[in-house]
């Protein structure tokens, strides 16, 4: 398995990835706006022929306000169900997070997650140290709430 910054030939497979694992969903001129103005943050993890087996798709936020700091924010990632547990969401997690923080000097990375999603939860709070910044009522289509989570990238910067 390789981890790698993921290419524009590579954003169908991570379409594809996306759409068997999450049912946020987003149009092809979406992946490719991350790809082309932040193209440094977006890595994919791939199988011994090629196959994109897991993404992570990260931005720069671009709404920040005087009082805030620059930030990343981790848009989306999965892994397929037959790759889980190797590990590979948190190396895509830690290399985005690096570029974060070297390439646009980012104070924290932000993300929203579901309230019932065990697994990334446990990803986020338990290896990687996020904390929940606040709850957003009924964030999801379907009315789910989201934890808003951060973690402070200032020992890279
Ligand atoms: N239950 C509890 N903890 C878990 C689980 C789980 N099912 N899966 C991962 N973790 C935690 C563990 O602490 C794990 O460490 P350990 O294996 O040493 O115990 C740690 O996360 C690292 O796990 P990885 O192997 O790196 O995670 P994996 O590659 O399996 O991917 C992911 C985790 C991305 C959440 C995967 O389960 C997935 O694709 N789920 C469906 C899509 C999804 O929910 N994506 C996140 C949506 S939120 C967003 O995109 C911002």
């Amino acid at each position: 398995m390789n981890i790698r910054p993921a290419r524009v030939d590579d954003l169908t497979g991570m379409q594809a990835c996306n759409l068997q694992n999450l049912p946020e969903n987003y149009t092809m001129k979406y992946y490719m706006y991350h790809l082309l103005t932040w193209p440094q943050l977006s890595y994919v993890a791939e199988d011994n022929k090629g196959r994109i087996v897991g993404y992570i798709l990260a931005k720069m936020e671009e709404d920040v306000d005087d009082s805030e700091e620059q930030h990343g924010h981790v848009t989306s990632i999965s892994v397929l169900r037959s790759y889980r547990r190797l590990g590979l969401a948190k190396k895509l997690m830690v290399q985005s997070q690096e570029a974060m923080a070297t390439a646009y000097r980012a104070a924290y990375v932000s993300l929203h997650v579901r309230k019932s999603n065990r697994a990334a939860l446990g990803l986020y709070r338990d290896t990687l140290g996020f904390t929940v910044k606040d709850i957003e009522k009924k964030y999801y289509a379907d009315g789910e709430d989201a934890y808003a989570m951060r973690l402070s990238l200032k020992h890279l910067t």
